[in-house]
């Protein structure tokens, strides 16, 4: 019996001749999956019969669309907006949280179809490869991964020539520029010209992030239990809210990074990413927490919220240790409420302008230096000198106060 295989499918050249590859290699049926996670805003309904009837063309015995963009935004990005989410400090984590996403439908589908295996187009060089087949495992260890192009050993001349030989329709044949990954949370780019980390990225790598604003805008975000809900006062669904707040920051040009990374397989990379909507909702939310979070709290999420990113970027979505910590993380997030104001400066400014809440910890009459004050000035002294007492025995006993003095220089 031949083996059934859900292959990812993006309707690109990889994972088109993909199809075929999996039907002469493995000698399987090939079930082609496509997962919209909000990749290009502008592809319609009529794109995707387009992508389906090429997975068919290709060779697929069964070919499906489905639309997860709300599944996205609500557990994948809602989340990741909570932890504060950036990989290395900087990178809100746009293709790492769009893999789980996707295996979760692949996992599904394979059930579904009484599938043996699952398949993805990725090679072995990225992240993207760990985050499939580590996933893949977490939620189903008896389904086979299969990747293609981890083994197949084609150059990009070569996958051409293999679907001209199959007749495996194509969009454009014409050389690629970059390789390009794109979902709700935005838009990572590497290779061609941004190979070289000391070339200035060209200009034609910048979509999202095109400045058409002539002026500085502001909108505030209103957050529910750390949860984004609206816009100037407008209620929004997540996924609406995010590609709103997207459009409007990419107009000023905010949401651009350029950086040089670790990937989990030992490789360092130069990367484009274009996330306006990630990085204004992170600004937002971070700035919320100052108001909200009980300082210890605060100290303690901001230690684990790096490892949440690493475990996310490496794969471990689905991962025991992830799962506790998400657990910590929305229980920190009950009283995330308010609102924040963010303006958005072109070319590429977003600072937080005013932010308030309901449940503040900023209390004005604790902070004030005027009349109103509510502070009881008496408690500091004594406090300040409990606080200082085991220093001050130290240096009075070990003399290294002055110790400390002669090592001026
Ligand atoms: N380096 C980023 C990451 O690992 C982006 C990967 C983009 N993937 C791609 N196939 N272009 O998350």
């Amino acid at each position: 019996m031949a083996k059934r295989v859900v292959l990812a499918y993006s309707g690109g050249l990889d994972t088109s001749v993909a199809v075929r590859w999996l039907m002469e290699h493995e000698r399987a049926e090939v079930i082609a999956l496509a997962v919209d996670v909000g990749q290009s805003a502008d592809l319609e309904a009529e794109d995707w019969e387009v992508i389906r009837n090429r997975a068919l063309a290709a060779g697929a015995v069964e070919a499906e669309v489905v639309d997860a963009r709300r599944e996205m935004a609500e557990d994948f990005c809602v989340p990741a907006i909570k932890a504060n989410a950036r990989y290395e400090g900087k990178y809100p984590l746009v293709s790492a949280l769009s893999r789980p996403v996707i295996v979760r439908h692949l996992v599904a589908a394979a059930r579904r179809h009484r599938a043996d295996a699952v398949a993805h187009g990725c090679t072995g060089k990225g992240n993207d490869q760990v985050r499939f087949d580590v996933g893949t495992r977490s939620l189903a260890p008896d389904l086979e991964v299969l990747a293609p192009a981890r083994v197949w050993g084609l150059s990009r001349e070569q996958c051409v020539e293999y679907a001209a030989k199959w007749d495996i329709p194509i969009g454009q044949t014409k050389e690629k520029l970059y390789s390009i990954d794109e979902n709700l949370w935005g838009k990572a780019i590497e290779c061609g010209a941004i190979e070289d980390p000391w070339a200035d990225a060209p200009n034609d790598v910048y979509t999202l992030t095109r400045v058409t604003a002539t002026e500085p805008v502001e909108v505030v975000v209103g957050f529910e239990s750390g949860v984004p809900v609206s816009l100037d006062g407008r209620a929004l669904g997540p996924d609406e809210l995010v590609t709103e707040i997207g459009r409007l920051a990419g107009s000023t040009g905010f949401g651009r990074l350029d950086m040089v990374e670790n990937r989990r397989v030992g490789i360092k990379s130069r990367e484009i990413y274009e996330c306006p909507a990630a990085l204004a909702l992170l600004v937002a939310h971070a700035d919320l927490e100052d108001l909200t979070l009980e300082r210890d709290l605060h100290h303690e999420k901001a230690r684990l919220e790096p490892r949440w990113a690493e475990l996310v970027y490496e794969g471990m979505w689905f991962s025991p240790l992830k799962r506790a910590l998400d657990a910590f993380v929305d229980e920190s997030q009950r009283h995330v409420t308010g609102e924040v104001r963010l303006r958005l400066e072109p070319p590429g400014v977003c600072r937080v302008a005013g932010r308030r809440s309901p449940v503040a910890l900023y209390d004005h009459g604790l902070a004030t230096y005027d009349a109103t004050d509510t502070f009881r000035h008496q408690d500091a002294e004594g406090f300040v000198r409990l606080w200082g007492l085991g220093v001050a025995t130290w240096a009075a006993r070990q003399n290294v106060g002055d110790q400390a003095i002669d090592a001026r220089p």
